[in-house]
């Protein structure tokens, strides 16, 4: 494993993260007889990323973690070059985890048919810590023709999570086409074993080239298809990240006919991609998205020097509200506050590196600026909420603004960890996430602009137990 260098202030207080090397998409969210369980997509010896394993953590109240070493390690043929991503399905009293066992093979591994093989792979414990024999159960030969040989990414769910009437469970896999469209294929099954394919998911129009990462399930009574699209070109403030995530309506059924309706993306920040949701114990539905963006410049990431790259969301609870969806952080989060302050408007907050603050806005317009760097800002005129970095302070190493259209600002709650901000409108119509990266990461914030009510909190840091 590489090591984390030196004394490093960006190393974060309240999100998981790799202990060294580079980290991507959560993996196998649930919770497995009371213990919440997180995987994620590992390569633990180069921050720069590399051969993909799943790392794990494990939490009894999503607080106090442990890092359990890695899961699983590519060691058989049909995942020799990778243990990618994939989800955890609890079933017959087990943890099963379905993933993609990636192989790169002789001929062009990025493109068409013959490059790789996205084989589809199940692997099961009784105990959420070791895990049996891996069985490959569909290889590319299985999937549907006229696809390229990128399909991965199986979300497995049941029935009922998905609006089924049934004891089935169904499969979601990310795919290309060859004429390149994203989509995504719906197996079903009686156990966990023979999947059949029961229908294809698209947009009317194409939208991308590729769909990774999908997931499948229902809020407040609707039918959602959360997609990673690759491949869609900006449009306004819309889709300004190199690849993008966010969810559609759907009409209709899963394994059906049905429609897909008014793709929203799920944050608007600079660091997001590939979230994946899960139903806890408690019957709460809990998102975890990957904080970084594939392929962007490394640079953009100073923590490299240190050792380890990128982070996770923290959890944030979905709920449905006028046929979207509402992301706020878990109610539990709030355990980790100290005591409350209240920032007088004319003031700037102390410099804190862990810190919560909770935002009524009492003005048309309104600007909250963080360590003079960074504003975030609401403009009646404009109609617009964005986060600007001020580029001659350059806390985000090139990353410059971002925005959304948005009818009233009435409440912004911002998460400081260190290095990262998630900030919530409106309780959670919009998501922005980003990391930057203050000296000895502590930063201030103040209001700028407008009028407001402002509490606050420092945040005591997770407990996270190394193995
Ligand atoms: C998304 C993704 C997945 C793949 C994994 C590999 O970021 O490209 O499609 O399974 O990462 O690490």
């Amino acid at each position: 494993m590489a090591g984390i260098k030196g004394n490093d202030k960006w190393r974060l207080g309240f999100h998981l993260m790799p202990p060294a090397g580079w980290l991507n998409d959560p993996n196998g969210l649930c919770q497995f007889k009371g213990v919440y369980h997180v995987f994620f997509q590992y390569a633990p010896d180069d921050p720069n990323g590399g051969m993909k394993y799943w790392g794990h953590y494990t939490s009894p109240d999503l607080l106090n973690w442990k890092y359990e070493g890695i899961a699983l390690s590519p060691e058989e043929d049909f995942e020799s070059n990778g243990v990618y991503s994939g989800s955890a399905l609890i079933a017959d009293g087990k943890m099963n985890l379905y993933y993609t066992g990636n192989v790169k093979l002789k001929g062009d591994y990025n493109y068409i048919t013959d490059g790789r093989q996205g084989n589809t792979v199940l692997v099961s414990s009784e105990d959420g810590i070791t895990f049996g024999r891996k069985e490959c159960l569909m290889t590319n030969a299985d999937y549907p023709s006229g696809l390229t040989c990128h399909i991965r990414d199986p979300k497995v769910v049941t029935g009922k999570s998905i609006g089924k009437d049934d004891e089935n469970y169904y499969m979601f896999l990310g795919a290309r086409t060859q004429s390149d469209v994203g989509e995504v294929l719906v197996y079903k099954s009686s156990g966990l074993r023979d999947w059949e394919l029961v229908n294809i998911l698209k947009s009317k129009d194409p939208f991308g080239y590729m769909w990774e990462c999908p997931d499948a399930f229902t809020a407040g009574g609707r039918k959602f298809l959360s997609v990673s699209p690759q491949g869609v070109e900006q449009s306004g403030v819309d889709y300004q990240n190199l690849y993008q995530s966010g969810y559609y309506e759907l009409t209709g059924e899963f394994d059906q006919s049905y429609e897909l309706k008014n793709f929203r993306e799920w944050d608007r920040g600079f660091d997001f991609y590939a979230p994946q949701t899960f139903l806890d114990e408690s019957g709460r539905r809990i998102l975890i998205g990957w904080v970084g963006m594939p392929d962007e410049p490394l640079q953009s990431n100073p923590t490299v020097e240190w050792g380890w790259q990128n982070a996770l969301t923290v959890p944030r609870e979905i709920l449905e509200k006028d046929r979207r969806l509402l992301q706020y952080p878990v109610k539990e989060l709030e355990r980790l506050r100290q005591e409350e302050r209240i920032l007088d408007m004319s003031e700037s907050s102390e410099e804190m590196e862990t810190y919560d603050i909770e935002v009524t806005v009492l003005s048309k317009d309104i600007t909250i600026t963080i360590s003079d760097a960074i504003d975030l800002t609401y403009s009646s005129q404009t109609g617009q909420f964005g986060i600007s970095f001020r580029q001659d302070k350059n806390l985000g190493y090139g990353r410059g603004g971002r925005a959304v259209n948005i009818k009233e600002c009435r409440n912004i709650r911002v998460l400081v960890d260190t290095s990262c901000i998630e900030i919530y409108l409106n309780k959670g119509e919009e998501v922005f996430t980003t990391r930057f990266y203050p000296e000895g990461g502590r930063s201030c914030f103040s209001l700028s602009e407008g009028k407001a009510e402002i509490k606050y909190w420092k945040m005591e840091k997770m407990a996270v137990a190394e193995m």
